[in-house]
């Protein structure tokens, strides 16, 4: 049964969040390990909150304009009920036991697939229990959709968490569109084939009418692998599989380029972006790092590349300041938690070196940061450091470029982020090459402003020619004219 819009407005005005019990059907359903919302039990209070970043912006439009549901994990203990609707979206939490938190979330997802689908920079590891979690999982999701979606609607897949969800679905609701974004990057055949259930992941997936990648080069991956392992055929965009039509492609996601404008428009804001070089001594120039604390980011090596500038004098504390923002992720894996405290052994090495009383040479801060705080560090940055060892996209690299409307600041990119694709006025490095950071550290500072100004407009004309929403339309319009007919999808 349909909730009423107006019912749904009216709870939100009066309470915000509401809980109601009965179930929904809806024409769009998109499933995500997450739903939109994160519990936050700050200073003893506990309420719910619309977790940041564009996909949730860009979704949660599409999503009101057609009144669909989000299906995801809430992200607290079982015990604790989710609200039923937000923001004008309908929300149906999954729940997941302790166990299979262990299992699905911290195993196979971010112990198996995350280092496998980034360069296998950590060694995945892989546990029979914990695939079979990963499916119990999977198919919790897929039903959850199956029994929400409305005849013919449409059902839109994220990530790695999810990938076995399209052709469970399938099977449970032949008449439904599905469609499926992958936000990681998706690894080359050499290390795909390590896992034992590959067949079983590339099925999943080609489940969908229609599956996305960040870049080109992912989707490609994804293609030969179907082709080599499965006996798929066709071309890297379209694969013919078992009587079916399945498009492939790359739909790079990017940032919600309005609300940028909007919050570097705030007079506060800058006041803020001010105030920050001020608290930092008003160096010369203050250099940037906004990561989660993830060992796929690079942190430790761009920091030690930093190190050695300031051991050498190319940089020199009081003329130049780092700010390292690291946002807590992932935190009961032994692995994050390891990379915490070799990054913080790293910054503190730093400083006891190089600061002095009252001026540390790194500013290191371990929190979430709310948006206008981050788009004041952006406003406040000369540099920008993104070197990663590996990324899907890195929206971070994105949004200091759409803070940078007075053309200066000087983007730092790593090769390996699926934003080099596009950001081609950044100063390039790979991230394992310390002297070649260094170097493109040293570059970017000398650079003339001239100089400075070109790479700038190039790459804020890359990022301005899309907003995320368009980026999530290009992605329905593309998976609407999928061919979902099998008697058609024969012929094709
Ligand atoms: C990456 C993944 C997302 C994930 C996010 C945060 O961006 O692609 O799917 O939600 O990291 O990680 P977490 O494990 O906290 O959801």
């Amino acid at each position: 049964m349909l909730v009423s819009t107006d019912l749904i407005d009216e709870m939100i005005e009066e309470s915000g969040p509401t809980m109601l019990a009965e179930p929904v059907t809806a024409d769009f359903v998109v499933i995500a390990n997450r739903l939109p919302i994160h519990h936050s039990t700050l200073q003893g209070s506990s309420e719910w909150l619309p977790s940041p970043g564009g996909l949730v912006t860009a979704l949660t439009s599409v999503l009101q304009s057609r009144n669909g549901l989000w299906i995801g994990w809430p992200g607290v203990s079982e015990d604790i009920d989710a609200p039923y609707t937000f923001e004008g979206i309908q929300l149906e939490a999954v729940k997941i036991t302790r166990e299979e938190y262990e299992e699905y979330y911290l195993g196979f997802s971010n112990a198996t697939l995350w280092p496998l689908y980034h360069d296998a920079i950590r060694a995945p590891t892989f546990h029979r229990a914990w695939w079979h979690a990963y499916e119990t999982i999977n198919r919790r999701f897929a039903e959850a959709a199956a029994k929400s979606v409305s005849p013919n609607g449409t059902v839109w897949i994220h990530d790695y968490q999810l990938q076995l969800v399209p052709a469970m679905l399938r099977v449970m609701r032949p008449d439904v569109r599905i469609g499926f974004f992958l936000h990681t990057p998706f690894p080359p055949s050499e290390l795909f084939s390590q896992l034992p259930w590959r067949r079983e992941i590339i099925t999943g997936l080609l489940g969908a009418d229609l599956i996305g990648f960040q870049v080109p080069h992912a989707a490609s991956n994804f293609s030969r692998i179907a082709r080599r392992l499965l006996g798929a055929t066709g071309t890297d965009s379209i694969l013919h599989f078992d009587g079916r039509v399945i498009r492939v492609g790359a739909f790079p996601i990017t940032v919600d380029t309005k609300l940028i404008q909007a919050t570097t428009a705030d007079r506060r804001v800058r006041e803020r972006a001010a105030e920050i070089r001020r608290d930092l001594g008003n160096p010369e120039v203050v250099l940037l790092g906004v990561d989660r604390l993830d060992y796929t980011k690079g942190i430790q090596q761009r920091l030690s590349a930093v190190n050695e500038m300031f051991a050498s004098g190319h940089l020199v504390g009081g003329t130049h300041v780092v700010v390292q923002v690291a946002v807590p992720s992932r935190e009961s894996d032994a692995h994050y938690d390891l990379e915490r405290h070799n990054l913080e052994q790293v910054v503190s090495a730093i400083n006891g070196d190089h600061g002095q009383v009252g001026s540390p040479v790194i500013h290191y801060l371990h929190q979430n940061m709310p948006f206008e705080e981050l788009v004041a560090l952006y406003l406040a940055a000369d540099v920008m450091l993104v070197t990663p060892f590996r990324d899907g996209m890195n929206l971070v690299a994105k949004e200091y470029v759409a803070c940078r409307d007075d053309l200066t600041g000087k983007l730092i990119l790593s090769e390996f982020a699926g934003a080099a694709a596009e950001l081609r006025g950044a100063f390039m490095v790979n991230p394992h090459d310390l002297d070649g950071i260094k170097e493109s550290i040293s570059l970017a500072l000398k650079a003339a402003p001239d100089e400075i100004r070109a790479r700038m407009l190039r790459m804020r004309r890359k990022v301005f020619r899309h907003d995320v929403s368009d980026w999530a339309q290009s992605f329905l319009a593309a998976l609407g004219s999928a061919n979902t007919s099998p008697a058609q999808n024969e012929v094709g």
